[in-house]
């Protein structure tokens, strides 16, 4: 058998009163139209097409690097019926499965079992239903007296009988031979919207005799996502799913309903996470973390056993096993942090490396650094790795003492072992094994104190 797939994304999405097109908002940080393309990807159509019209060059790039997707596009939006219309030209002769691009909730196997169904009844046309009273606007499929279809009406333009009597909803998820297309070509224009709706296919095939069914399955997978309230309720049961299949595989959710977990991300067993947190785009977490309250982990790869404490955000960094990191840390991108370090209360990191049981524990700005092991960074340390114009590199080798309050102006070199005293601005390289001071001496004013108090009475 050949399939072919049309994914319908050329809408506008007007219920959402926004300006980036309905497909492309992110469900758990994706575009809900990349649900449906990995929904069927496992089906392995031989032709997948997605029909694209409001915001086509935008969503063109956002799946730019999606393998084996064609793309059509609908200049004027006329409705689903049209946006098929507009695909036929590229679908192979066998099967056609055409699925709305904004329902993010359907599986593979509800897709798989459809085409079972189709091909076992030797329907010619064959679509996904459902029954759930508390979901509004969608197409009700009819019936006759015999129970067969006979048509859908869409919910706005259904009489108040047909919506008593009709309580199975469309869920715009249809298979059909190739040669069920040729009627897309007699549809008529809806006269109150101006579009020519997919949906009257179905009249129109039931109106000749042939054989067609819907077929229900679980109302959840086929909710669309036609409103911001809609992409919020949607966007929660997906995480919902995403947290329990890492329940399942030993990963602790302290408030699983405040954590928020993307469906790229990987947890290992034992680890914990608290609540208020969010682990974004690839990131990889190893076994036995602990991801305590108010951490953004995006796109970045911990170790096994690492703590992130509260109020930390990492970002497109690594972390090294048995690190600790935070409270209230910001690792930007690119920084390394080996093995057994501690990057502690407000303490930036940028583009930099920090080698294995290092410590920048308090109020800390390391910029284009290169540190080695066993490193201690007093508190206060800063790298001047800006001059207004470029970024230089700052080399702390390994066993180095830097004492609090330190700035680092780059390009320098502390070498191995050295160590660079409190209070002291570092401008040239420090040779290994040496102490670096910059401070003047300390000079004290022996009851300096007690004039003043006197010179200010007599003042008054
Ligand atoms: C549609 C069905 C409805 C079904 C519901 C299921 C029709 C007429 N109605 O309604 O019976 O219950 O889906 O979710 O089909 N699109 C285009 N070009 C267009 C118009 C729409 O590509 O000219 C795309 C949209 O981007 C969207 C999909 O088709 O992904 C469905 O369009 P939408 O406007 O959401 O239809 P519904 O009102 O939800
Ligand atoms: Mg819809």
């Amino acid at each position: 058998m050949s399939l072919s797939a049309v994914i319908l994304a050329a809408g506008k999405g007007r219920r959402m009163k926004s300006a980036l097109p309905k497909v492309l908002h992110e469900v758990m940080g994706r575009p809900m139209l990349r649900y449906t393309i990995d929904a069927v990807r496992p089906l392995k159509p031989q032709k997948m097409v997605v029909v694209i019209g409001n915001g086509a060059e935008a969503v063109r790039n956002r799946l730019s690097d999606e393998d084996h997707l064609s793309f059509v596009v609908q200049e004027k939006l006329l409705g689903t019926g049209n946006a098929v219309a507009i695909a036929v030209g590229e679908l192979l002769e066998g099967v056609v499965l055409v699925l709305n691009g904004d329902c993010p909730l359907i599986t593979t196997k509800t897709l798989k079992d459809l085409i079972k169904k189709h091909q076992r009844s030797r329907n010619v046309l064959s679509f996904l239903s459902f029954i759930d009273d508390s979901m509004p606007g969608y197409g009700r499929i009819l019936r006759d007296e015999r129970g067969r279809v006979s048509g859908i009406v869409e919910d706005k333009h259904a009489t108040p009988a047909e919506r008593k009597k009709f309580k199975e909803l469309n869920g715009g998820v249809y298979v059909m031979e190739t040669g069920v297309l040729n009627y897309l070509d007699r549809i008529k224009k809806n006269g109150s919207s101006g579009e020519y709706y997919l949906t009257d296919i179905v009249g129109l095939v039931s109106g000749e005799g042939k054989k067609l069914e819907a077929y229900t399955c679980p109302a959840e997978e086929l909710r669309g996502v036609n409103t911001r309230k809609e992409l919020y309720e949607i966007s929660n049961i997906v995480r919902e799913r995403i947290i329990e299949k890492w329940m399942d595989r030993g990963v602790t959710f302290i408030d699983p309903e405040t954590s928020f977990v993307h469906p790229s991300v990987s947890i290992g067993a034992e680890s914990v996470v608290y609540p208020n947190t969010y682990l974004e785009g690839s990131t990889e977490i190893g076994k036995n973390c602990i991801i305590y309250p108010g951490a953004r982990i995006q796109d970045s790869v911990l170790g096994n056993n690492v703590v992130v404490k509260d109020n930390t955000l990492i970002e497109e960094s690594r972390i090294g096993d048995e690190s600790a990191i935070g409270p209230f840390a910001h690792l930007r991108p690119k920084s390394v942090i080996g093995r057994n370090a501690k990057i502690g209360n407000f303490v930036e990191i940028k583009k930099s490396s920090i080698g294995d049981g290092s410590k920048a524990s308090h109020l800390t700005y390391l910029g284009d650094a290169v540190v080695g092991s066993d490193v201690n960074i007093g508190a206060g340390t800063i790298t001047c790795n800006y001059d207004g114009k470029n970024k230089f590199t700052t080399v702390i080798e390994s066993g180095v003492f830097i004492g609090s309050d330190t700035q680092l102006v780059a390009p320098v070199t502390v070498g191995s072992g050295a160590y660079v005293a409190a209070g002291s601005t570092i401008t040239k390289n420090v040779p290994s094994g040496a102490l670096a001071i910059t401070r003047i001496k300390q000079k004290n004013l022996e009851g300096w104190a007690n004039k003043r108090k006197l010179k200010v009475k007599s003042e008054k």
